[in-house]
């Protein structure tokens, strides 16, 4: 995987903006030191954080596009353009960038929403585009941390986080995303 490292970093160059493409690098990072703590494949993980925003700068007809090559998305997700980028580049990973296993196109897929039953590499994914070092959002050093004592935990924050945020502005939620947050919820007390 690694060996095709710069192909994919003039990949992300040719369709990201400048700052899109630094977060990349930086969530490809954060997911390495995860990987490295979870004992997670490391190549995997970088190779998933560097490309797992590779659609995000597109056009929203062809994120569309890329993300009807699925036939399971959700009906709140084809609803809401936003979520679009994640399953988009997944597609487009998968059949343009021929990478086939499954568990890394499913981190990238699930990276925005989360899901219930998540692998530790898509945990990594989700978590590591929340704790990457430009971000500067209130409570991201909590994240930081949580995010290296349990990726759990992490996990409970970064949901708890994305719902808290949807609620207040009165958009639709995501089942996965609820399912998600119940998942790891159970094992904490706050
Ligand atoms: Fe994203
Ligand atoms: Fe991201």
């Amino acid at each position: 995987m690694m060996e095709r490292k710069d192909e994919f970093v003039e990949v992300l160059k040719a369709k990201l903006q400048e700052k899109r493409f630094k977060h990349s690098l930086n969530v490809a990072d954060a997911a390495l030191e995860l990987a490295k703590r979870y004992g997670e494949d490391e190549e995997r993980a970088y190779i998933c954080g560097l490309l797992h925003d590779v659609e995000k700068n597109s056009p929203e007809e062809e994120q569309k596009g890329y993300m009807l090559r699925f036939d399971d998305i959700p009906e709140v997700v084809v609803a809401t353009p936003k979520l679009w980028h994640a399953p988009a580049g997944a597609a487009f990973v998968r059949d343009e960038l021929g990478i086939t296993d499954p568990e890394m196109v499913s981190a990238i897929k699930y990276h925005t929403t989360a899901k219930a039953n998540m692998t530790m590499l898509e945990k990594i994914i989700y978590i590591a585009d929340f704790i990457s070092d430009e971000r500067d959002y209130p409570g991201v050093d909590e994240v930081r941390e949580a995010a290296f004592r349990d990726i759990n935990e992490a996990v409970l924050i970064g949901t708890r986080f994305t719902l808290e945020d949807l609620l207040r502005q009165g958009r639709v939620i995501n089942q996965d995303t609820i399912d998600a947050y119940n998942e790891v919820c159970k094992y904490f007390n706050y």
